[in-house]
């Protein structure tokens, strides 16, 4: 989902109340509330047995290397991942597989706590700051079964700690070691993008003066009718690009590719990296921001933590000059960050695409 946006004031929001209150207090099918139901069901994956992606391991080790053949292959396989699919998997991202379960750990731990003490750092009166549920509302739209934290890691003067939570004790120094190892990756990968096109490697990292990291920490709660209540409606993220650390026990993510849904697995070791709609938008449409939504589960809760790494709100994003030419005119308007937040609020709850409203 998307992080930027102008909030709009509490008191102008209808209130729902948290999913995993309300998974809480139900124990059959028959009683999730009107809200978070699908009428006919949505698009199912094409059968029961719904295909995986394709792996797309991307080896960051090669990434960063300086030309070697190797390093020329793993560009290639880059391209050629973010032009059909919009992501993939990194590896030898130089975290290792413990300190991935020490951050999905003291994720869970958070949201098991009471919620006197989660709502410490609710995020009412801020669309993208805090603990809530899904607050983008307009009109009827269906509810996401899913409640989450949003952090600003980057910069650190945005942080805004009232929202860090104080307990798990080891929260707050978690987040932040992870915040601060990713801080490298969303810069590495947008330099190895540009050359990965034959580009000028800050191509697309010059555009974004200012850069920001937010986290968003979900919760999908059990949900007893998994067929008809989705975790994340189908998206695309407001970012440039998204890193997502996904629960190592419980599967959901789905990606929308030729108008079919694939399961996104989960890999140890590996970050998933989406594209998001400014990176669609740079590349003048060549890189794909990738359609993605989270189904439930009728047996387990899962956890995940998604960081989103974008602009400063007054910066102007644009097709890069490069990738402008006869054969593949300029598809998509300049948008400042604050702009596109406004277009997101407005399309996010019909269930528009943002990216739309900035083709020509
Ligand atoms: C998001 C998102 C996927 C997941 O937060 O934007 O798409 O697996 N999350 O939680
Ligand atoms: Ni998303």
């Amino acid at each position: 989902m998307a992080e930027p946006g102008s909030p709009t004031k509490e008191d102008e929001r209808p209130k729902f109340n948290l999913v995993q209150e309300i998974a809480s207090s139900i124990n059959d099918s028959n009683q999730v509330p009107e809200r978070y139901i699908h009428k006919n069901g949505y698009q199912q994956a094409s059968d029961s047995s719904a295909p995986w992606m394709d792996q797309l391991l991307i080896d960051l080790s090669l990434l960063s290397s300086s030309s070697s053949p190797a390093a020329a292959a793993e560009l290639q396989k880059l391209r050629s991942a973010l032009t059909s699919w919009g992501c993939f998997q990194v590896i030898n991202h130089g975290m290792t597989r413990s300190f991935l379960n020490d951050v999905l750990q003291v994720c869970k731990e958070f949201f098991a706590l009471p919620l006197a003490d989660k709502q410490k750092c609710s995020g009412a009166a801020d669309l993208f700051s805090g603990y809530g549920n899904d607050a983008v509302i307009a009109g009827n739209q269906i509810l996401n079964w899913n409640d989450r934290l949003y952090l600003t890691l980057y910069p650190e003067d945005q942080s805004k700690l009232k929202y860090w939570p104080q307990k798990p004790k080891k929260f707050r120094e978690i987040v932040r070691e992870y915040g601060m190892k990713i801080k490298a990756l969303p810069e590495l990968l947008l330099k190895a993008m540009a050359r990965s096109l034959d580009l000028e490697e800050n191509c697309f990292l010059k555009q974004h003066k200012e850069q920001g990291l937010t986290a968003r920490v979900n919760l999908y709660p059990r949900c007893g009718s998994p067929d008809r209540v989705l975790g994340v409606k189908p998206h695309s993220d407001g970012s440039t690009i998204t890193i997502l650390l996904q629960d190592n026990q419980v599967e959901g993510l789905q990606v929308l590719k030729d108008d079919q849904w694939f399961k996104v697995p989960f890999i140890p070791n590996a970050l998933f990296v989406n594209a998001g709609d400014l990176t669609e938008v740079m590349s003048n449409g060549i890189f794909k921001s990738t359609v993605h939504r989270v189904v439930t589960n009728s047996s387990s809760e899962r956890v995940s933590l998604a960081v989103f790494y974008s602009s400063n709100s007054d910066n102007e994003i644009g097709p890069a000059n490069e990738l402008v030419t006869a054969d593949r005119p300029c598809s998509y308007k300049k948008v400042t960050m604050k702009n596109y937040g406004k277009l997101f609020i407005e399309c996010y709850p019909r269930g528009q695409r943002t990216l739309n409203a900035l083709k020509f």
